[in-house]
């Protein structure tokens, strides 16, 4: 492969090398880079930065805009001017006006990502990886997506110029199909689920030369979504939450936020405590939860069909392994809502509240209710939930 960026000593990033969490191979930044090509390992590969320690963050971020690329030396992008944004990032952190009298003992706050572009936390993801496939010269990316993923790389590759190929499930609301296609992406509908999606993606990018962005099997979608987790900090003033729910398909945000928290660890902006982290899925895909209830370090393959959270509808996450040890590690937990509860939270919170959320992220409050009752939490605790995407684009699928 050619180097189509210099090695450089760029000071816009700090990032070195790539690095397999599992096998500890090392990859170079400056060529186009998939998961670990050691025999069958096949990892999610970690950007890994020079993390210098004595760094203020109050005299770096200074002034800077309000979007996720105020952290861009922790950012894979090493000309600035490859950067594609949208304005991505820097969401607001929500109390609760209403619903708080089911909270008592607690402090409950939303991350609210349904302002990014598109709609979705997404964004973060795809302005990641689409600016660092631009700065490497790639003309075009396809992905497998249960809608928003989509809908994202669509934006971002119209932005930077690049042709787009999106598989999604035919079932998926029409909606998340026409953004796709007015964002000019080549949208092809697959009989099946996003697995399904995945395995066609495979096949047409590998024969026309494509380059696929699947969840966690290219290295940069994870490093856009670890911003929520610098941003979390920030926003707190760098104090963690005592807690982090977060609705599980893929896990990119999950482990994305793990991540920014051992760099900003690193970078001495935050100690060594950290959230429970709790991945919350849908009963119609519950693999990990049942790996993690059970014991196992991998998660079974499961599709028990329809959910309304299309983003949960997720059989078996690329990245399972690594998604049950931060649960294990951070002392969190993993619980499944069914789509009736998801319904019911989505539609309490926007009668209570005035925010319309995605069904993945009203689940989290459902959980949220769940875990109380059970008293999980610890009195006092804070507990932040990651409201992942606006509810506008499921609405063909609520009973109103
Ligand atoms: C709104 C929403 N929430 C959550 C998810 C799951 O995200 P992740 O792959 O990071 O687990 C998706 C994925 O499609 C989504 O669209
Ligand atoms: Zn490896």
């Amino acid at each position: 492969m050619n180097r189509s960026v210099p090695i450089a000593n760029s000071s816009f990033s700090f990032i070195s090398h790539l690095k397999c969490p599992a096998c500890g191979t090392r990859y170079e930044v400056d060529l186009v880079q998939t998961v670990c090509r050691v025999g069958e390992c096949g990892s999610t590969l970690y950007a890994k930065y020079n993390l210098p320690s004595g760094l203020s963050a109050k005299e770096l971020l200074k002034g800077r805009p309000a979007n996720m690329w105020r952290y861009h030396e922790f950012l894979p992008v090493l000309q600035g001017e490859c950067v594609v944004s949208l304005g991505e990032g820097f969401t607001p952190i929500l109390s609760m006006k209403h619903l708080s009298k089911l909270t008592d003992g607690l402090s409950v706050i939303w991350k609210d990502e349904s302002g990014n572009p598109t709609g979705s936390f997404k964004a973060r993801g795809l302005s990641g990886a689409v600016s660092k496939a631009h700065e490497l010269g790639i003309k075009h990316i396809a992905t497998p997506t249960a809608g928003n993923a989509g809908g994202a790389l669509a934006a971002y590759c119209a932005r930077a110029g690049i042709h787009a190929h999106v598989y999604m499930p035919k079932q998926t609301p029409k909606v998340f199909k026409d953004e796709c296609r007015l964002y000019g992406a080549e949208v092809i509908e697959v009989d099946g689920n996003i697995a399904d999606c995945g395995k066609r993606a495979d096949t047409d990018a590998r024969e026309k030369g494509w380059f696929l962005v699947s969840t966690l099997k290219e290295p940069y979608r994870l490093e856009g979504k670890k911003t929520m987790g610098y941003e979390i900090a920030e926003q707190l003033g760098w104090k963690l939450p005592d807690v982090i729910l977060y609705p599980t398909g893929g896990g990119t945000g999950l482990l994305g936020i793990w991540k920014a928290f051992d760099e900003l660890e690193q970078l001495g902006w935050i100690d060594s405590r950290r959230p429970k982290m709790v991945a919350v899925q849908s009963e119609s895909c519950k693999g990990i939860v049942e790996a993690f209830h059970s014991g196992k370090e991998t998660a079974v393959y499961q599709d028990n069909g329809f959910t309304m959270a299309n983003g949960l509808r997720v059989p078996k996450p690329y990245a399972d392994r690594l998604i049950l040890q931060v649960l294990r590690q951070s002392g969190g937990t993993a619980i499944a809502v069914a789509d009736d509860d998801m319904e019911k939270a989505l539609k309490e919170i926007a009668a209570n509240e005035g925010l319309l959320f995605a069904p993945e992220g009203a689940a989290l409050w459902a959980a949220f209710k769940r875990l109380h009752a059970s008293q999980w939490f610890s009195e006092g605790q804070t507990v932040l939930l990651l409201n992942t995407g606006s509810g506008y684009k499921y609405l063909e699928n609520l009973s109103i």
